[in-house]
């Protein structure tokens, strides 16, 4: 399928944007110090924290804590890995009904409620069998990625 650019220059912290790319929904969500700071606190809340499994390979260049090539910003296809509904955005932190306790926002099911972390990582005990899928990209410039 055809790559395709996203320009992120207009996406502040805090804030996703979405791109279509292989008619998939492909979020960029620009995540905040404190989002990010977050990130390695939950792991062992996490199914596959490190994103080890292969059923959606994550890049090499984004199998890290904050899996994304850039720590600031997130690339991912919006689609739950368990029966491909598009989770919502729960940017919200602090627990909330159903939610993890100790929630610092992410990504909700609204299908069977399987819940990610921002960096797309699927909790335990959820239907979700695997963490988001990041698709392939490159920045193409400091405002610029290549999606596919
Ligand atoms: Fe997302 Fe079932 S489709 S939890």
């Amino acid at each position: 399928g055809a790559a395709v650019e996203a320009d992120i220059s207009g996406l502040k912290p805090g804030e996703k944007m979405t791109v279509e790319w292989r008619g998939k929904p492909v979020w960029i969500v620009r995540r905040t110090p404190e989002q990010i700071a977050e990130l390695p606190k939950i792991d062992a809340q996490l199914a596959d924290p490190n994103s080890d499994r292969k059923a959606y390979p994550t890049p090499d260049y984004a199998k890290n804590t904050n899996r994304s090539i850039k720590p600031e910003y997130f690339v991912a296809v919006g689609i739950c890995s368990h029966l491909g509904c598009s989770p919502s955005d729960k940017f919200v932190a602090g627990p909330q009904p159903s939610l993890p306790d100790d929630w610092h926002g992410g990504f909700l099911c609204p299908c069977h409620g399987s819940t990610f972390d921002l960096a797309g990582r699927v909790f335990k005990n959820k239907p979700a069998p695997d963490n988001l899928e990041v698709p392939p990209h490159m920045y193409l410039s400091d405002t610029k990625i290549l999606i596919g």
